[in-house]
């Protein structure tokens, strides 16, 4: 059975949250599968570069190409752990060519920057405000003349907040000397916490709070998650390499030949919507069109996940996204697979997905009658093969072009650049702030954890300056939007209920 679908991974971050509840089992579980993590991380390695010292191998410069900057490969010392950082990288971010392929207009989601930082617009952004921040930020990020410097309040889930540093010391690297100096806090933890109606009016002072996810009731800021730099507890590379693969496993199968169900696998236990999901399996009373699958990750684990990649996922016309405790790091896999993504009524919201539409980029499911829902929309597909192909197909485009790596540094540029024009401080260094760097960040793991640094490690600075970052939506454009899709959404509940309306006559 391949694994199809990624949705199971907000299973494997909440095992902190059962844990909870199931406090010994799950005790028994993490350690099992950090054991097999570990051991299936090491033995996959071993034939690779652990005993040559040099960890980040030398990248050949096209002879062709003008030399720009040069690669700064950082080294790690066998059995010297007092790394420093290396300050031979460039400090000034100056591309020989300027304008291309990025002076552009950045893709539309850019847009939604403004919005989040809509409520500091008008009183700015003070050191007490990020201050208040801090109640359960797991660490906070102060960039000073373009070096970064991290204090550390508490542990994160997995290493989602290594990962996450690991992605702001890249972005660094890729427009040195471009970013302003900030002072951010930053929660690794999956649901937002920072209630709008909790801050109304215009002395609200609302604290600023960088995480992966939102929803419409909540002023936290969305920003990139770990998993774009790799998600090594679980063997998911850097997305730049997860991009390409999907790209190669797209073309294996065409979208006719696929299997013309829906697909899931994951872990329902996370959320009651998934639970509630899995009553729309196969079963001798029922078809709802929908093939629907448990994740173990723990013998996935074990098997070395073998069944794990993620270019093999692409097997079905459609593919279903549900969420998990929160917003889930599985949407930007099953969108990128040119099949049909089924996205059922989400509560959250990520960075890029707001600028993504029902019936161009997806097929909206009902949360509240998913076996129905379901089954129209396959069988939907399945008689207008040509339209659910190219639903399938804008999203993959989308998520191909728009959500490239290249694009995900200029959305983390243009945030923090729009972020830290708001504040209305100088940033300083804080009291048990150290300074980071790649050098200490990879040298201090090994594993898949420093494979996917050195994977993801960006080797050179960008060959040219940040795509341009659109205007803000005026507020009739951003609501014409918002009443697209949701017309959009109607649109296919209305489909839906005169469907089951006529097979209902007909009984
Ligand atoms: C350890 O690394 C530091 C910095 O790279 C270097 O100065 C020092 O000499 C090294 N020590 C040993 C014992 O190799
Ligand atoms: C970007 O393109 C515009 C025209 O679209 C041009 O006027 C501008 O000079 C370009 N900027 C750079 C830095 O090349
Ligand atoms: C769903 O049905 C299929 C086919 O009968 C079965 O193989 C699979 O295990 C079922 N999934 C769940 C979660 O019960
Ligand atoms: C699919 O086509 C069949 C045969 O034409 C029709 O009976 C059925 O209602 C159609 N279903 C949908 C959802 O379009
Ligand atoms: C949404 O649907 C309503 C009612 O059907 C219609 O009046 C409105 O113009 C539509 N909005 C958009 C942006 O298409």
């Amino acid at each position: 059975m391949k694994r199809d679908n990624l949705t199971f991974f907000r299973g494997s971050s909440n095992w902190w949250y059962r844990k909870k509840k199931k406090k010994t089992q799950a005790t028994i579980l993490i350690l099992l599968f950090c054991f097999a993590a570990f051991f299936c991380a090491f033995s996959s390695w071993i034939d690779l570069s652990i005993f040559s010292g040099v960890f980040f191998p030398k990248q050949k410069l096209e002879a062709k190409e003008k030399p720009r900057a040069q690669e700064f490969p950082p080294k790690c010392i066998n059995g010297n752990d007092t790394q420093t950082c290396q300050r031979n990288y460039p400090s000034t971010h100056n591309p020989n060519n300027p304008g291309s392929p990025s002076n552009a207009t950045c893709p539309a989601y850019f847009r939604w920057i403004h919005e989040d930082l809509r409520p500091w617009r008008e009183s700015g952004i003070t050191q007490e405000m990020v201050d208040k921040a801090r109640r359960t930020a797991h660490f906070r990020v102060v960039i000073l003349k373009g070096k970064v410097y991290v204090e550390k309040y508490r542990q994160s889930i997995e290493s989602r907040d290594k990962f996450s540093l690991w992605g702001i010391l890249q972005l660094m690297r890729w427009y040195p000397g471009r970013l302003p100096d900030l002072d951010l806090m930053f929660d690794c933890d999956d649901k937002p916490v920072i209630p709008s109606k909790d801050f109304q009016g215009p002395n609200s002072a609302p604290p600023p709070l960088f995480r992966y996810c939102a929803d419409e009731h909540s002023l936290d800021i969305v920003f990139p998650d770990w998993s774009f730099w790799g998600w090594a507890e679980i063997n998911i590379k850097p997305w730049k390499d997860v991009l390409n693969d999907i790209k190669e496993g797209n073309k294996r199968t065409k979208w006719k030949d696929r299997v013309p169900y829906a697909y899931w696998k994951g872990n329902p236990h996370v959320a009651q919507t998934r639970q509630d999901l899995l009553k729309c399996n196969v079963s001798k009373e029922n078809d709802w069109n929908s093939r629907l699958y448990i994740q173990d990750w723990i013998e996935e684990s074990k098997q070395g996940y073998k069944k794990s990649n993620i270019e093999d996922q692409c097997t079905h016309r459609h593919k279903i996204y549900i969420e998990g405790w929160a917003w889930s790091v599985s949407e930007k896999y099953i969108l990128a697979c040119n099949s049909m993504t089924l996205y059922v009524k989400p509560k959250f919201y990520d960075f890029f997905i707001r600028a993504m539409v029902p019936l161009q980029h997806y097929w909206p499911i009902r949360d509240d009658s998913k076996c129905t829902s379901l089954k129209f929309a396959v069988e939907w597909g399945n008689n207008h093969t040509d339209k659910a192909q190219a639903i399938g197909e804008a999203a993959s485009n989308f998520i191909q072009e728009d959500l490239n790596m290249n694009y995900v540094y200029d959305y983390m540029f243009h945030l923090l650049n729009e972020y830290a024009k708001l504040l209305r401080f100088k940033p300083t260094i804080p009291q048990g702030a150290v300074e980071l760097c790649p050098e200490i960040m990879a040298c201090a793991v090994d594993g898949t954890w420093r494979r996917f640094m050195e994977e993801s490690m960006v080797k050179f600075p960008s060959n040219s300056i940040p795509c341009n970052l659109p205007a803000p939506f005026d507020p009739i454009t951003l609501r014409d939007f918002q009443e697209k899709k949701a017309n959009s959404t109607r649109l296919v509940e209305i489909w839906e209920n005169e469907y089951w309306q006529n097979i209902n006559k007909e009984q």
